[in-house]
């Protein structure tokens, strides 16, 4: 239950319509006063406390970018999720956002200073360090991610960051390019590594007027993500599962590159489905413009180098590995460092081969579940089954592309073999298919699981 020591409430009982209904969750609605002033909360938008024996205790960490005018949203929306939120804000966060906004709605004062006597003599760092069940901090400057990846203590919140062992969730919010610069990447690769968690940026319009990578994942959506269980109940509960989805691309010179047409839409189906098997689900995903489905970790590559990278790091302690993404297979020899001119009629590029994202990971140690795409134009079920053999897969999705099948479509078909056996999945919607294709991948890998290790490789026939 949120801390109501500055509240008074008008407080009705009953049963929530809608999910809460059907689940049959005792609720109470209650409408909360300002003490000071007694002023209500927007009549449109009431609050709903959802009541439970113990309220989640989060700090939530404000810093100094833009988008911190969505966070006294967030304050709110935590705490509709039953919540109990100290906020605590960075020197550069009070130059967006007043402490009194964020102590109007959290109902609790804004802590902001480690140098604070009065709150030292009290509810000291430490204390709050371990008060807090989660830590959250949105937005995260990149300023903040590098004082936390490099383990700064020079404010209060980097301080309880470090002397907390709460989980901490970061929505990042940035200029595109401060977001893709390589410093900030090399501290969302260490942050990540450490276990952080780290929830977007979303690609979109920014307030700066550009237009890319950097944009924070939107208040109602982070409240959902902390409050979504990583994992539950299902056919794949208690399992990782890491998925590719949609193109790479490799580049030619700073305005080209090599890429193909695939939309992400399927592998994104997979992840989507996998997550609702209960299954903690690693999203790595080339360029798209698809939003990421609740409860999961997205990680943007753009090359097959980078997500092989990726795929190899995220798979270490994986049981599953869907590669459903469409990996270019050629990369430019040579990448050009300026734009190349049209100087002659015609131009040849010399290509090499680019990892082979699947290939690689089937022919390490020991290789999780794992689960192959074949997106072909021609003799579907030869190349599958070649493929299968050839990358050590133990399941292979087959489908026909071109002539409007597949590509960018929103229903699709699927022809899936495995080392005895094939089942067809036919036309639907590319989250139906999903389901039932996480169906048979759980299936599966239980018998997988059963079978002798020597059994688990032998050669299918390519028929
Ligand atoms: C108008 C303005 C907007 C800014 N917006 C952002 C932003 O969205 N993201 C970011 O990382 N930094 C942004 N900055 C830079 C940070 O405020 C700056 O790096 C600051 O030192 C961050 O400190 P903090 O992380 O301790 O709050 C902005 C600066 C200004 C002046």
């Amino acid at each position: 239950m949120c801390d109501l020591n500055r509240r008074s409430i008008a407080a009705n009982s009953g049963h929530l319509t809608g999910n809460a209904w059907a689940q049959n969750e005792p609720y109470t609605q209650l409408e909360c006063w300002y003490a000071t002033g007694r002023l209500p909360l927007p009549a449109a938008a009431p609050i709903i406390l959802h009541m439970s024996a113990q309220p989640r205790k989060i700090i939530l960490g404000v810093t100094g970018g833009i988008a911190a005018y969505k966070s006294p949203d967030l304050v709110r929306r935590l705490i509709e999720h039953g919540a109990d939120v100290q906020v605590v804000m960075s020197r550069g966060a009070q130059q967006f956002v007043t402490p009194l906004t964020f102590q109007a709605v959290s109902g609790k004062p804004v802590r902001t200073d480690l140098w604070d006597e009065a709150a030292e003599a009290a509810m000291g760092h430490i204390e709050l360090a371990r008060w807090a069940d989660e830590i959250v901090i949105a937005p995260a400057t990149a300023e903040f991610m590098a004082r936390l990846a490099y383990g700064f203590a020079d404010d209060l919140l980097s301080t309880l960051c470090l002397a907390s062992s709460a989980p901490i969730t970061i929505a990042p919010a940035m200029n595109r390019q401060m977001w893709a610069n390589a410093a900030t990447q090399a501290n969302v690769k260490l942050l990540r590594e450490r276990g952080i968690r780290l929830l977007g940026p979303e690609s979109g319009e920014q307030a700066c007027g550009e237009v890319g990578v950097g944009r924070m994942v939107e208040p109602a959506r982070i409240a959902e993500e902390i409050f979504t269980p990583r994992g539950g109940a299902g056919v794949l509960s208690g399992l990782k599962v890491v998925v590719t989805a949609g193109p790479t691309r490799e580049r030619i010179d700073p305005v080209r590159f090599i890429s193909n047409r695939s939309s992400g839409k399927m592998g994104f189906a997979v992840a989507q489905a996998a997550r609702e098997a209960g299954a903690e689900v690693i999203l790595i995903s080339g360029p798209v413009q698809i939003c990421t489905p609740l409860g999961i970790e997205r990680i943007e590559v753009e090359s097959a180098e980078q997500m092989l990278n990726a795929a190899q790091k995220q798979v270490a302690d994986a049981d599953i590995f869907v590669a459903a993404a469409a990996v270019s297979d050629y990369r430019c020899c040579e990448i050009s460092s300026e734009k190349i001119k049209k100087t002659s009629d015609t131009m040849a590029l010399s290509l090499s081969r680019a990892p082979d994202v699947l290939a690689t990971i089937g022919r390490s140690e020991s290789p999780p579940f794992l689960v192959g795409f074949a997106a072909e134009t021609e003799n579907v079920e030869r190349n599958a089954l070649t493929k299968l053999n050839g990358k050590n897969l133990d399941m292979i999705a087959a489908n026909k592309v071109g002539d409007g099948l597949g590509f960018d479509k929103d229903d699709n078909a699927l022809t899936v073999y495995w080392r005895d056996g094939k089942k067809e999945l036919s036309l639907t919607s590319k989250i139906a298919l999903a389901r039932q294709l996480v169906e048979l991948i759980a299936e599966r890998y239980r018998l997988r699981k059963q079978e002798p290790k020597a059994l688990r490789k032998s050669a299918v026939n390519v028929g």
